[in-house]
């Protein structure tokens, strides 16, 4: 019994600080991402082209997401994006999957927190097409 909680003892003590060191990593990444000066074409154009614009095209529904089509759909819809008032953007009450008038999107299940989270830090720093 005691030569193997020696050994047992140990590793575990060593994997819980493992976890919790790549927990923190990930927590520090995804805080960093957020931040500041997130870009249109780097950071929410991926995320429009992966999650949306697989329904979002001419051939299925407005606004087109596509890339290169997808900056004027959505600025050009004035209730949909507020630059600078994320809380007050229809498109952000959709994403939380919060709509009024029940148009979450996408329709089956909610992109991931950071998505959002990039989203609406896009929006407050003035929803620039950069
Ligand atoms: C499975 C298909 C599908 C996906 C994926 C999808 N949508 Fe939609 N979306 C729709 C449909 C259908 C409508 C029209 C709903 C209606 O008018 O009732 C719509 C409507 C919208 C509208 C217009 C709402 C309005 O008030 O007119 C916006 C903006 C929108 N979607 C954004 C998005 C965004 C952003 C994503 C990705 C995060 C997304 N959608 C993903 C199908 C989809």
């Amino acid at each position: 019994m005691k030569p193997s909680t020696k050994i047992i003892l140990p590793s575990a003590l060593a994997l819980g600080f493992l976890l919790t060191a790549c927990d923190n990593d990930k927590f520090a990444e995804e805080l960093r991402v957020v931040k500041d000066n997130v870009s249109f074409a780097l950071d929410i154009q991926p995320i429009l082209s992966g999650q949306c614009a697989g329904c979002h095209n001419p051939a299925n529904v407005n606004p087109d997401l596509r890339k290169g089509f997808a900056y004027s759909s959505l600025t050009e819809d004035e209730e949909g994006i507020i630059p600078g008032d994320s809380e007050g953007s229809e498109l952000m009450e959709m994403l939380e999957w919060n709509s009024a008038d029940g148009n979450n999107m996408p329709p089956a299940t909610p992109i991931s927190p950071l998505q959002i989270g990039l989203i609406k830090k896009w929006i407050d720093e003035g929803a620039q097409n950069n």
